[in-house]
């Protein structure tokens, strides 16, 4: 008997081996790269080994004289982190604020130098550059991911990237954690706005063009202009069941494999090097703890040899947050043992005693140490870390990068801007407004910088921004300069207070403003919220501050026209005060050149072109999300009851106006019944039928209309932006395949159910067959 169990083991074991072998490899190995990575993780010790495991915040090896201006890495303080730990990767800005490339390459140089003397192995030096160079002071800032993604326009994540990865590496730093590819379908969420919003496909599309504009074509060879991308946060954190940051989901296996891993798996097979994990936990079981998402179906499933590192302190977190485990060092022996690589400790060197002693008493295996270590060196040799001659000349560094915070990388900055504002609202074409009129711009967010931005801009929080972004347009000077000083009178009415919480506002303005509004043609209100990053930007109500919405009511009763421009991260409950505008613009969270293409629309100088990556909820018990289930939208006739549960939003997914019309006709698919295997061509004719030329996402959704798990309301399956003339007509293609329709079944395989499909794309619709049902045996399609 004993035997024969043994024996099934066996079997049950080399199938799996034979089954992984199969899988094409996610990132073709380099067999130059994989040789020297073996050469040199035959050199290591132990020691070397676990220092290389271990990720700590620059904080701890700087000095900041109190005196003086400024930071020093400290030779000392390397000496026991590089020399005594051989630590092997450093992260975070020193002194919490975007440093020059200059004071970045002098600082990577120094640590290098140290690092190559002691242990023969670069440091991988990693920061957070969100939408843009957050970090690198001088680099260009875009609009957050939020509005890239509004944008429907693969080439901007791909081009945001590129040249942020530019401007990186004019500081040397050659690993950068983004793209965030966090599904932002919880609307209460403080980090909403760092993610390409709430469908997985658009997720999946931006992230891939993301990914391929930091590291370029190829994975192996991260040129001089390139950085290594690190995707986060593996998986699911855009959906904690509270709405607060780091705080629990709960989402199954089936929902998890088909929506959340469905876009990392794409954006790992389009070469990403790194992954960072969830803070958080699912199901009671912190990511960081589970190894059947971090092994099993990242790093075997996918056949992926790229490197898992760990968020802030969430190791640790499995004991003193967590409580799975009763010390830090169980919480190492789980997490590495699950497939964590690297650690971001941050502080606490004690992990590489902890871990050391986990490997001497047989808790962590030697396989499961050279595992890690082997990712990590073959991310600093595609990284071209090695190369020594790069930490020589550090003052020289920044000559190689000509365009880095360019004129050019500016203006190509403002036009992604101004594609990625979206105007929701438009009674009786009061936009575009003339010149002429006379303004009251009004609301907290009208002249700062700092709303803008967001978080994640010169700073974790963004509050620096006034200071760091002087060069750059409020609201009110872009609207000074484009209708003229006169004509612009500013009355904040609320403003956010200098200091304290991000969310403290000052009232007492509202009537000044009122008045104001009297000697006025329009009134501009800029509301929304301040910025803020990740658990500080917490909120227990999603509804726009009371302060804000009184200030609407009362400018409302001057019954000159509203123009509401929200400015905010997340999208905050209007219900009160939409009524009493003429019209809405959603410019979330647009980056320094925000309040110019804002200028340049209103004034009708650019044309909206985007569309909500999200469902902006109209009441805050009606969260939903475009691809809902059918049950969550039927009329009080449908089903066996009286359901009466309808989907009340206040715009949906997708949506979005311009200044001229689109007419779409003749959606006509070349396969109306289908098969898995089979390539399907969706041809729709758009026509701009208005006076002014526009950008068009034109958008195909599918939706399946009867499937053994219920199937979504519809699903977004493709798009394509084009330009448009007035009065031309260009005919749109999109291509998917058979097995996009396919959905995870009830056993976490993927099936291709046979049956009727709708497919629409604006008002057209078709219906089309699928003829086979096919299941797939493998975890993943191929
Ligand atoms: C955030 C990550 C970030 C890391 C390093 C964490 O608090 O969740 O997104 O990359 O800090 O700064």
């Amino acid at each position: 008997m004993k035997k024969r169990i043994i024996f099934c083991f066996f079997l049950s074991a080399c199938i799996i081996n034979i089954y992984a072998q199969q899988i094409k490899p996610a990132i073709p190995s380099d067999p130059n790269i994989e040789a020297q990575v073996e050469k040199t993780l035959s050199k290591m010790t132990l020691e070397e080994k676990i220092g290389q495991m271990c990720e700590i915040t620059v904080d701890v090896i700087t000095d900041v004289p109190k005196s003086k201006n400024g930071f020093k890495i400290s030779d000392t303080k390397l000496d026991e982190v590089i020399g005594k730990y051989k630590v092997g990767s450093i992260l975070n800005v020193p002194l919490s604020i975007a440093q020059t490339p200059e004071v970045w390459a002098q600082s990577i140089c120094q640590i290098n130098k140290k690092s190559m003397e002691a242990i023969q192995i670069p440091d991988i030096y990693g920061v957070d550059q969100m939408h843009g160079t957050t970090y690198t002071m001088g680099g260009t800032l875009f609009p957050q991911e939020i509005n890239q993604a509004s944008s429907f326009n693969r080439h901007i994540p791909f081009r945001v990237s590129e040249i942020c990865a530019y401007e990186t590496k004019a500081g040397l730093i050659p690993w950068v954690y983004a793209p965030v590819m966090d599904l932002g379908r919880q609307p209460a969420w403080s980090r909403m706005w760092e993610s390409y919003g709430e469908d997985c496909y658009l997720n999946s599309e931006m992230a891939q063009q993301a990914v391929r504009g930091f590291q370029g074509e190829n994975p192996n060879k991260i040129g001089p202009y390139n950085v290594a991308a690190c995707l986060k946060h593996y998986m699911a954190y855009g959906v904690p069941n509270s709405g607060k940051d780091r705080t629990p989901s709960s989402v199954s296996d089936r929902e998890m494999r088909e929506k959340f891993f469905m876009p990392f798996m794409n954006a790992v097979r389009a070469g990403a090097l790194s992954l960072m994990v969830n803070s958080s936990t699912n199901d009671g079981i912190p990511f960081h703890a589970n190894k059947k998402f971090l092994t099993d179906w990242l790093k075997k499933g996918l056949n992926w040899d790229g490197m898992i590192v760990t968020d802030w302190a969430d190791i640790n977190n499995l004991c003193v947050r967590d409580h799975i485990v009763a010390t830090k060092k169980d919480a190492i022996e789980i997490a590495i043992n699950a497939g964590i690589d690297m650690s971001m400790v941050p502080y606490e060197l004690s992990f590489c005693d902890d871990l050391k002693a986990l490997v001497q008493e047989g808790r962590v295996s030697m396989d499961r140490i050279d595992d890690a270590v082997r990712r990590i060196l073959r991310l600093k040799y595609r990284c071209n870390l090695f190369d020594t001659k790069t930490w020589d000349n550090p003052k020289k560094i920044i000559k190689n990068y000509p365009d880095f915070g360019s004129a050019k990388f500016a203006a190509e900055a403002l036009k992604i801007t101004e594609e990625s504002e979206v105007l929701l609202k438009n009674t009786d074409n009061i936009l575009p407004l003339a010149r002429g009129k006379r303004i009251l711009l009004t609301g907290p967010n009208s002249n700062t910088m700092r709303g803008l931005l967001g978080g994640w801009s010169y700073s974790w929080q963004g509050d620096k921004a006034e200071d760091c972004a002087t060069k750059y347009n409020t609201i009110y000077e872009a609207l000074c300069n484009k209708y003229g000083k006169d004509f612009v009178t500013l009355v904040e009415g609320v403003s956010y207070k200098k200091s304290g919480n991000w969310e403290d506002e000052d009232a007492s303005q509202i009537n000044e403003a009122v008045e104001a509004a009297t000697n006025c043609d329009v009134i501009i209100a800029c509301i929304g919220e301040n910025s803020y990053a990740e658990t500080p930007g917490n909120l227990t109500d999603l509804t726009l501050s009371k302060n804000q919405r009184e200030l609407i009511k009362a400018l409302a009763q001057t019954r000159k026209p509203v123009i509401l421009i929200l400015n905010e991260g997340r999208p905050r409950i209007i219900e009160e005060i939409e009524p009493l505008s003429k019209a809405v613009i959603d410019i979330m969270l647009p980056g320094n050149y925000g309040g110019d293409a804002l200028a340049n629309l209103l004034a009708g100088d650019a044309n909206f072109s985007a569309k909500l990556p999200f469902t902006y909820p109209h009441k805050i018990n009606a969260i939903a999300t475009y691809d809902y289930k059918p049950c969550e939208n039927m009329g009080q006739m449908d089903g066996n009851y009286n359901y009466d549960s309808v989907m009340d939003v206040q715009w949906m997914f997708g949506y979005g106006l311009s200044y001229t019309h689109y007419k779409y006709s003749n959606l006509k698919v070349d396969k109306s019944n289908f098969t898995a295997d089979d390539n399907l061509t969706f041809n729709v004719d758009v026509t701009n039928t208005g006076e002014r030329v526009g950008k068009e996402p034109v958008l195909l959704f599918i939706g399946d209309m009867v499937a053994s798990i219920t199937p979504d309301n519809i699903r977004l399956r493709g798009f394509e932006k084009i330009e448009l003339q007035p009065g031309e007509t260009k005919t749109v293609s999109i291509k998917i395949k058979g097995s996009d329709l396919a959905f995870v079944g009830a056993d976490n395989k993927w099936i291709l159910e046979k049956g009727r499909f709708y497919v629409k794309c604006g008002d057209q619709q078709i219906f089309i067959n699928c003829t086979d049902t096919h299941k797939w045996e493998s975890q993943n399609i191929d």
